[in-house]
């Protein structure tokens, strides 16, 4: 944990502030590469994730942008409205779960409104290590996407193209035509809604791109509680010892309940902290973590938010 100081908020569009974190003793912070993130102990008691996105070359301070959400259920409200310059707070060190491919031939950069944050970092880097990229930003409008002054004072405002709804046609972003003609070490990154994410992934791959090239990062998760949702029984492969989780507890509640420690961050399926090992039965997957081909597996899962289809799971633990 790290104790940081707020150096800077600032209103960067429509909703959306950027904090600017020092570490309170005066040191360098942690060294951190392009896509990572920081878990912020919020005023209130929440912990969100949010993603650096200053350049990984600094280090007297982290940036971080945070999109106030009308159903805030404490995060980006705290934020927007308890957190001050001077304002002290904790943070995890930083992590990284959306890092750079090694090697690519080239890098297509999607960010989708907020989802700008691991993505204005990822350009910077790749801006400065010279590998070609472009980047591909969408939003409502030019007043409602952050950093939008930044991109364009860069050295890099060349790679960038803007895509805004409310703009002409012919601004408007034809995935198809961007995907298509890519080489077999071109890497494409999207963070953003989980609308536009499926959509330019659904485009990625509608155009060949293989699963392996394809990253990305969600920012919040939709609701993964569903109404037919049943109770079913975790076994711990170690002690032979079984667990009922009921319809409306997680495994990881259950688990940790009953003295089994299972590292919490996200709590919604994005970050991966939690991902468990399965031995026997088939989860219900509900993260965005895992891709495709690792859920179709069944021999891991994210007992923050995942559930069973089979009446047991065996867990090694
Ligand atoms: Fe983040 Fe489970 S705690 S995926």
């Amino acid at each position: 944990m790290l104790e940081v100081i707020v150096t800077c908020k600032r209103t960067e569009a429509e909703g959306i502030c950027s904090f600017e974190l020092a570490s309170a003793d005066g040191h360098p912070l942690p060294a951190f590469s392009a896509g990572s993130h920081v878990d912020v102990h919020v005023p209130g008691g929440a912990v969100r994730q949010y993603s650096l996105c200053n350049s990984p070359a600094e280090s007297h301070h982290y940036l971080i942008g945070v999109l106030l959400d009308p159903a805030s259920r404490g995060g980006s409200k705290a934020m927007h409205e308890r957190v001050e310059e001077g304002t002290r707070l904790v943070i995890s060190e930083p992590r990284n779960l959306f890092a750079l491919a090694h090697g690519a031939q080239r890098s297509l950069l999607f960010a989708g409104g907020i989802g700008i944050t691991p993505i204005l970092c990822m350009a910077t880097r790749l801006a400065q290590i010279g590998e070609p990229f472009e980047l591909h930003y969408c939003g409502r409008s030019a007043e409602r996407v952050a950093f939008i002054e930044t991109i364009r004072a860069s050295a890099f405002s060349g790679h960038v193209h803007f895509h805004f709804d409310d703009g002409p046609p012919e601004q408007k972003l034809d995935a198809a035509a961007v995907l298509a003609g890519f080489g077999a070490r071109d890497h494409l990154y999207v963070c953003g809604p989980g609308g536009f994410m499926e959509f330019v992934l659904g485009a990625a791959r509608t155009a060949g791109w293989q699963e392996q090239n394809l990253h990305r990062e969600y920012f919040a998760a939709a609701p993964t509680v569903k109404a037919d949702d049943g109770s079913f029984e975790v076994q711990l492969a170690s002690s032979g010892r079984c667990l009922q989780v009921p319809a409306d507890r997680s495994v990881a509640e259950v688990l940790n309940e009953a003295g089994i420690d299972i590292p919490l961050s996200c709590e919604q399926g994005i970050c991966g902290t939690c991902v468990t090992r399965v031995l026997e039965g088939t989860p219900d997957h509900r993260d965005m973590f895992l891709t495709q081909a690792e859920q179709a597996l069944n021999d891991q899962f994210t007992p923050c938010c995942s559930r069973s289809r089979s009446p047991r799971l065996v867990l090694d633990l």
